[in-house]
Parts: structure tokens; C-alpha cells; sequence
């Protein structure tokens, strides 16, 4: 199958569950191709992709602009085919939360106008050796909001990989049915 993974990412997160889907996918002898659509790139043939996967994280509860635009511009053609969204933000990490990374995903929806077959919300990541001042005051709220205090101060993951893995089996498998 020929699945186009078209990411945002804005401290790098989403970039690595993007690629660990790719590679992922493509040990299984799918052809893959991944984009980060916040950068330039030629024109590609999205027409030619039986599958699609966006994936993009949330900061001030919202998506990169970027991957908004993409959903946007192509939500006939993502529609009419399996297409998946993945949801990268800290809520999505704890059960408590997730009802908030629901919402996000849902507002999401709402401006594109696309209706993905399939939606993972997954846990992100913190980083405060990379924040500046306000990024790092803004994550600190949230992690000690989310009751992921034990880890405020510290860079830390909270990527569920082995969901990202069943996800992604399971959206290839509904794919080809
Ligand atoms: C400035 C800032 C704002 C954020 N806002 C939210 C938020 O509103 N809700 C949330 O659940 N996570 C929030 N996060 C957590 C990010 O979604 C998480 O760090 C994610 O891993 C970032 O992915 P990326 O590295 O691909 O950009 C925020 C992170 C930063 C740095």
C-alpha cells in the first residue's frame, strides 16, 4: 500500500512518531512516503497515495497552522480515502486528560472540515533544556495542571509506542479491507 505520513512539528516530537511510523510501516513492505508539511517542498502527487496519515501536536490547544492548512486544502480527497489523524499533546498522556485531547482533536475537525476513518490523541513530550523562558513557564503549568508534577523541571517522554504501533497495524489492515 502507498500511505503518504504528512507531519507538523514544532520542537520535534511528532517528527520522531512520524518517522517511527514510516519505518514501522515500511518493515511490513508498505511503500511510505513522509513530508513535514511546514516545509517547502515540489509538488507532490497526494492522488497517488491509497492511505493517508497527519500527524501534528498541539500547543495553546491548538495544531500547527501548517497542518490545518493541509487537512484544509486536501479534505476531499482525505475524506473519500482511509485517512488517520494522529494528536501529539501532553493531555493525551494521562487518562484524566484525555477528555482535553479529545477536544482538541475535535476543534480540529471542526476548521478542516475532514473526517479521518481513525484518531489516535498520544502523549508528547517535555523538553525544558530546549524552552525559552515563556515555552518553559507555559509547560510547567501544564504538566503540574496534568499531575505530571514529579516530572516538572525534567525533559521527558510520554509517547505510548507500542499504541502508536497497534494504531498504525490497525489503519493499514481497515485500509486494505
Ligand atoms: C509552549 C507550549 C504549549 C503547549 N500547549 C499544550 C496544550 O495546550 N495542551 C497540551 O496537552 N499540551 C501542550 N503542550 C505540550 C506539547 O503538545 C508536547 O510537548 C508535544 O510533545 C510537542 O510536540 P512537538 O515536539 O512535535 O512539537 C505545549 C507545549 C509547549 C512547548
Amino acid at each position: 500500500m502507498k500511505v503518504l505520513i504528512a507531519y507538523a512539528t514544532t520542537e520535534g516530537q511528532t517528527r520522531k512518531i512520524a518517522e517511527t511510523a514510516a519505518t514501522h510501516l515500511s518493515d511490513r513492505g508498505h511503500s511510505v512516503t513522509l513530508i513535514d508539511v511546514g516545509e517547502e517542498r515540489s509538488e507532490l502527487d497526494i492522488k497517488a497515495f491509497d492511505a493517508f496519515i497527519l500527524a501534528g501536536s498541539v500547543h495553546q490547544e491548538q495544531h500547527q497552522k501548517a497542518l490545518k492548512n493541509f487537512a484544509t486544502a486536501h479534505r476531499d480527497l482525505l475524506s473519500a480515502r482511509p485517512s488517520a489523524l494522529i494528536s501529539v499533546s501532553l493531555s493525551a498522556a494521562l487518562e484524566e486528560t484525555r477528555p482535553e485531547a479529545e477536544s482538541y482533536v475535535e476543534r480540529f475537525g471542526s476548521v478542516t472540515g475532514w473526517e479521518p476513518l481513525m484518531i489516535l490523541p498520544l502523549g508528547g513530550a517535555v523538553r525544558f533544556t530546549e524552552y525559552d523562558y515563556f515555552q518553559e513557564q507555559v509547560v510547567k503549568f501544564i504538566v503540574m495542571k496534568r499531575g505530571l508534577a514529579s516530572k516538572a523541571g525534567a525533559d521527558g517522554e510520554f509517547t505510548d509506542w507500542k499504541a502508536l504501533e497497534t494504531f498504525v497495524d490497525a489503519f493499514v489492515e481497515r485500509s486494505s479491507d
